[in-house]
């Protein structure tokens, strides 16, 4: 075939390949960043700001510098929102955690794939509990540390700033690996949400849903802006 006909044939080959329709961007704000004195109004404003879940930040102090709640608190929320809680763990031995989170209302738990040795056991038992399970990546860590297990999965969180603390700079090159990711779901023709985490405002929203994020979590974006659902709208598009 000449060079230029196989240009063509191979663009048009692409064209032709089925995409997965891609669902509009959903919000999850993080209550990490919201006032914990009054966590049940707060948490009422994002509800009313049209949010579709809610991240829980879980932090331990060892597998990231700093310490947050666990899952008594989890629970109070469970009775008093009925958005879907999102949980995410920074945490060392999350296998530990998982039965707790469960029984706390979790509806989907998110482990760092740098935090266990056995991601394939972990993800199996999030799974057993019947929460949604996702893997989370350092900004570090490359996306074929996933090709194992990508098939078990229900979501994989690109982390966009290192985990830690809230009101982070965005990592410019987190798009970059966003569309990647969404490549390499396509390619093995799977059907798993990308949820972006760390810096995300109404800013880079628009090219993250482009790359093919499904999910944007934002914490100082919208718990710091007096316009909950305006701050909430303009993230999701
Ligand atoms: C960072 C947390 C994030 C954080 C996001 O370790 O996992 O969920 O709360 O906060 P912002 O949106 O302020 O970067
Ligand atoms: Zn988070």
């Amino acid at each position: 075939m000449k060079i230029e006909a196989m240009i063509v044939y191979v663009a048009f080959n692409h064209l032709l390949k089925p995409q997965p329709m891609r669902d509009k961007i959903r919000v999850a704000p993080s209550i990490l960043s919201a006032d914990f004195s009054r966590l049940k109004d707060e948490i009422a404003s994002i509800e009313k700001g049209k949010a579709d879940m809610v991240h829980i930040d879980i932090m331990d102090g060892h597998f990231v510098p700093n310490i947050t709640i666990g899952a008594p608190v989890v629970k109070s929320l469970n009775n008093v929102t009925d958005l879907l809680l999102d949980v995410h763990l920074m945490i060392e031995n999350p296998e530990n955690y998982i039965d707790d989170f469960s029984k706390a209302g979790a509806d989907m738990i998110s482990v760092h794939i740098e935090a266990t040795d056995h991601l394939h056991r972990l993800i199996q038992l999030i799974k057993a509990n019947n929460v949604l399970a996702g893997v989370a990546l350092n900004p570090s860590t490359p996306i074929g540390w996933l090709e194992e297990v990508i098939s078990d999965l229900d979501f994989i969180v690109i982390m966009s700033v290192n985990p830690g603390f809230g009101g982070q700079k965005y990592i410019p090159q987190s798009t970059e690996k966003v569309r990647r990711l969404r490549a390499m779901i396509d390619e093995y023709g799977l059907d798993i949400d990308i949820q972006v985490d760390g810096g995300v405002n109404d800013v880079n929203a628009k090219d993250l849903a482009d790359a093919g994020a499904d999910i944007l979590v934002a914490g100082s974006f919208v718990f710091g802006s007096d316009d909950r659902p305006g701050a909430i709208k303009s993230i999701a598009g």
